[in-house]
């Protein structure tokens, strides 16, 4: 494991072809800061360019993934400095990318934690975690996303019930509403998300880079146009070598040696 140490607010680390960003404002349960927020994005755009890093893992403390924006900073902000952007649109790189990131959430995930983990691909929860989005309860609404994608992942109803009151669900309601795709003690979070975020790693890069896209237009486009997407995507991964090394590695009753490419 190979520890980078440029940052204040996060700790970047890699391990093979998996990155991990750690979330290190343990003072503030991982409040996202404007620092911790440009410094995660800083890392993550960065992975993402990166060919040899396959999957990126984003994790927080034992206590907290991440409580939310940063409060006391919010308490100075005006109407005109939110319009402004400075605040909301900063994550614009970090949705854009196709290296596929795992969040690995312990703890508190609350207001813009909870909509961290939901721009990440997959979320294994620890038996500990708590999402929310409690933003009502500052006289605001959710500011990074929630209000857009609980309700894809948990349906209207239930986000409309987190939303409108405020209230925590624990993992195993989590689970179940389809919010996370695993569950795991809290003990062994760290490991299960390493073990995921490797054998993501480990696929072809181009396929794994095509089916996130084509994931991603999921959320957004209809279907005829999203089946039009992935028959353009599927076609086109027939012009790399690891298709072929692929197919040609199954009928051989051997493993594949993607190049990824
Ligand atoms: C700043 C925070 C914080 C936050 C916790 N802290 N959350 N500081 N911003 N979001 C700080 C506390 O002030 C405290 O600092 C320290 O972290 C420990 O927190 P406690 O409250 O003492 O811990 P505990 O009693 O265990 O309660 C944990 C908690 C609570 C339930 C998670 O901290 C909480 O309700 N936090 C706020 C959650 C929230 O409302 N999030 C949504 C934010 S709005 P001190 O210095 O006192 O020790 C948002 C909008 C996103 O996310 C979109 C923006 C565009």
């Amino acid at each position: 494991m190979s520890e980078q140490t440029q940052y204040t607010a996060i700790i970047t680390e890699t391990q093979g072809r998996v990155a991990t960003i750690t979330l290190n404002r343990p003072e503030a349960l991982n409040a996202l800061s404007n620092t911790l927020i440009a410094e995660l994005v800083e890392a993550a755009t960065a992975f993402d360019a990166d060919p040899n890093i396959g999957a990126i893992v984003i994790t927080g403390s034992e206590r907290a993934f991440a409580a939310g924006a940063d409060i006391k900073a919010m308490l100075e902000l005006e109407y005109s400095d939110i319009l402004a952007g400075g605040l909301t649109s900063t994550w614009n790189g970090f949705e854009q990318m196709l290296t596929p990131t795992i969040a690995a959430v312990s703890g508190f995930a609350l207001g813009g934690g909870c909509e961290l983990a939901m721009m990440c691909d997959i979320i294994i929860a620890a038996d500990s975690a708590k999402f929310g989005q409690p933003e009502i309860n500052l006289g605001v609404i959710p500011g990074f996303g929630g209000t857009q994608r609980l309700p894809r992942a948990i349906g209207k109803y239930k986000a409309a019930d987190m939303i409108l009151t405020g209230r925590m669900m624990g993992a195993e309601e989590a689970e179940r509403s389809g919010l996370v795709s695993r569950v795991v003690p809290a003990a062994e979070l760290r490991e299960a998300a390493q073990q995921v975020a490797e054998v993501i790693a480990s696929k072809s890069r181009p396929s794994v880079q095509a089916a996130l896209s084509t994931l991603q237009a999921a959320e957004e486009t209809s279907l005829a146009e999203g089946l039009r997407l992935e028959r353009t995507a599927f076609a086109a991964l027939f012009a790399t070598e690891d298709q072929t090394e692929g197919m040609r590695a199954f009928a051989e009753k051997r493993e594949a040696n993607f190049k990824h490419r």
